[in-house]
């Protein structure tokens, strides 16, 4: 979906960006949402945890033929998934699917596009329906939002969906936090998403712009 589109389904009534209830979005929602407003395209962009596929095609919907997109994942049946997911809509040939850690974002990159990312998003935790042992490490995921923040344009945004309620993730939650609250407000506006009144530990979205100079 486009900026310049329609908010809501003129069948159903339904917003585009509710989340599965017809409720407010997601975390992943609020990335899309944000997203959706920002990229054009022919934009550079990054899918830091490639998973399914589903954020890697979403992106690439964004930006189109003339965008370039990498997304990266550590797990080999999950970057032969997002391939394939890819292939199936016509984007096999813009973007390249890296089985690597995001960590190791900046090495990978072409250098002729450091700083010149429009849009980096990050889905953190595990990946639905497979071994739930794999998941983002909090060492790892601070590597690379940070190496993400040097790599993003002027006035690019990038994105973390994080989910606490996974074993480890509450710390993952914790570190992103105080990481996002260090960030010099000079050079970054940082904001969070998430429910306030569930009792259980809500997913939340994180979302960073980064200023022009
Ligand atoms: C919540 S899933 C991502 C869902 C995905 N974006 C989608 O649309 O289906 C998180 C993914 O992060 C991956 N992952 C874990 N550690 C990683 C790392 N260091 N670098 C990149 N991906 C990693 C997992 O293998 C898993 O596929």
């Amino acid at each position: 979906m486009r900026y310049d589109q329609p908010m809501s389904d003129p069948i159903s009534s339904k917003p585009q960006l509710a989340s599965s209830t017809g409720g407010l979005p997601s975390a992943v929602g609020w990335s899309q949402l944000l997203l959706t407003d920002r990229l054009r395209p022919g934009d550079a962009v990054v899918d830091a945890t490639a998973g399914n596929g589903h954020d890697t095609l979403f992106l690439a919907s964004l930006v189109g033929p003339q965008g370039r997109v990498w997304a990266f994942d550590v797990q080999e049946a999950a970057v032969l998934e997002t391939r394939r997911r890819l292939a199936e809509a016509g984007f096999g040939e813009t973007c390249a699917v890296i089985h690597a850690g995001h960590e190791t974002m900046r090495q990978k990159l072409p250098e002729a596009f450091h700083g010149r990312l429009r849009g980096i998003m990050f889905n953190l935790g595990y990946l639905p329906g497979s071994d739930k042992s794999i998941i983002t490490r909090t060492e790892t995921t601070l590597q690379a939002v940070a190496s993400a923040l040097d790599l993003l344009a002027d006035g690019g945004l990038l994105t973390v969906a994080v989910y606490p309620g996974h074993d480890g993730g509450a710390d993952e939650q914790r570190q992103i936090a105080e990481w996002a609250a260090s960030l010099p407000s000079r050079r970054y506006e940082v904001q969070l998403f998430r429910p306030i009144n569930r009792s259980a530990s809500p997913p939340e979205c994180w979302v960073v712009w980064k200023r022009p100079v």
